[in-house]
């Protein structure tokens, strides 16, 4: 990577709700005369500015360019070592943005969940970002980073602690807190219009192993959890969780990208635990109705258009105090290689899309300008691309606990 560059991190789509968070996060936590050199990115100047005077102050630089504009985009990344970018639906709007950090030899994260633009990007780049020292890294906020580095931690405490690995790990969502912005309903929408649209972007999603190359898709997980059932595992009634179809394909990419480190034979799935009883069955088809409602509705049906005056708008979102009291607690119930079992938490402070991703997003784009990482490159996932120096991050500053029974 070239070292000579003005910053360190421009955070493209400052002007958004979760842009706006991650630049007020990186002034309060790194101000603007330390080490840390940044800069704010968007597309439109009145809106930055503005920003800019709400969450920060005039020594952070500003700068131009639009998606649409590949010269623009060029110019941008030519000045910073890692661009960390919020520009959502990134189906819509983040691919010349990649494409450029490439041709540029930088690095990249972001907070996408598309998995089918994740997996267009592997497809596309993944060996150019390989050999340009890039580490592209998707899926650096709540969806994948608890996941993702919680099953890294994981695996490194088993062996530390028992010379072994796991073989099979559970994540249940024990408890959640939290709104939605107006960008995650347009991502979220974005992937259901083009799955409605094409089969073979929902074969993708319904692909366990999607972000892994064809040739290295044998394992023995099944894709993900669809109905309401008991599980023996967390003696509760558990059902879907709608963020499993992205975490365990990004955990599976991180086996193989690590050269099975978890092992071949590795199994992992998601879900939420909605208690025992009656009561927990009833919680469980509720929401799963829910989901199912929504994963269903019709792009430009009068449904889908009675749905979307129910969610934000862009740049909206859940309030200040919504995010403050917000939280979220996975429990990791896991097999090790001998047989014998263990039990480990991840836990966030604040609400999971938000005041815990914006936090989670920046400490990924610090660690990239910053820190001593191995040299792997390519399209990456968070655990490959950053490992260790991202998990005493996420401790230390972003507010995750990690723990391990
Ligand atoms: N994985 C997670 O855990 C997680 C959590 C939070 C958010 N997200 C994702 O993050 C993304 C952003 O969400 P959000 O709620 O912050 O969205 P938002 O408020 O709508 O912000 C979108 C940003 O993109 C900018 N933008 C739109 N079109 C552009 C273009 N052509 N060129 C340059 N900039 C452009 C907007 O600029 P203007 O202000 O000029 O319109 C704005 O700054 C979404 O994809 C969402 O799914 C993921």
């Amino acid at each position: 990577m070239n070292q000579s560059r003005e910053f360190d991190i421009i955070i493209w789509g400052a002007s958004g709700f979760t842009g706006r968070l991650v630049t007020l996060y990186l002034f309060e936590k790194y101000g603007t005369t330390g080490d840390l050199k940044w800069a704010m990115g968007g597309r439109n100047l009145t809106k930055l500015e503005k920003v800019r005077s709400e969450v920060a102050d005039k020594n952070v630089p500003l700068i131009i360019a639009d998606s649409n504009d590949k010269v623009s985009l060029l110019n941008m990344v030519n000045r910073t070592k890692v661009i960390c970018t919020t520009v959502g639906p990134y189906a819509k709007y983040g691919s010349n943005l990649v494409e450029a950090c490439i041709k540029s030899h930088i690095h990249y994260c972001d907070l996408a969940g598309e998995v089918q633009w994740m997996h267009k990007m592997i497809d596309r780049h993944h060996e150019e970002a390989k050999i340009n020292g890039s580490k592209i890294v998707h899926a650096c906020g709540f969806d994948s980073i608890p996941s993702d580095m919680g099953v890294y931690f994981i695996q490194r405490e088993a062996r530390a602690k028992r010379g072994i690995i796991a073989q099979k790990i559970k994540m249940r969502v024990a408890a959640i807190s939290g709104g939605i912005s107006g960008g995650t309903y347009a991502s979220l929408s974005q992937v259901i219009e083009e799955a409605q649209k094409d089969k073979m972007v929902y074969k993708i999603l319904d692909n366990p192993y999607a972000l892994n190359p064809i040739n290295e898709q044998f394992g023995k997980d099944k894709s993900d959890l669809k109905n309401v059932i008991f599980d023996n595992v967390s003696h509760s009634w558990i059902g879907p969780f709608i963020m499993a179809s992205i975490n365990t394909k990004v955990v599976r990419r991180s086996n193989f990208l690590s050269s099975y480190s978890y092992g071949k034979k590795f199994r992992y799935d998601e879900a939420v635990s909605f208690g025992k009883g009656f009561s927990g069955r009833i919680k469980g088809i509720i929401s799963t109705i829910i989901i199912g409602l929504f994963m269903s509705a019709k792009y430009g049906s009068l449904f889908k258009k009675g749905l979307d005056l129910l969610f934000p708008i862009s740049g909206e979102g859940p309030t200040k105090k919504k995010m403050e009291q917000g939280f979220y607690n996975l429990r990791f119930y896991i097999t090790l290689e001998d047989g014998s079992n263990a039990f480990a938490n991840v836990t966030g402070d604040m609400d999971p899309g938000y005041g815990s991703s914006s936090k989670m997003l920046a400490e990924s784009a610090v660690c990239l300008a910053k820190d001593k990482l191995s040299n792997t490159s390519g399209v990456l996932t968070p655990s490959v691309a950053m490992g260790d120096s991202l998990l005493k991050r996420l401790e230390k500053n972003a507010g995750l606990t990690f723990s391990y029974k």
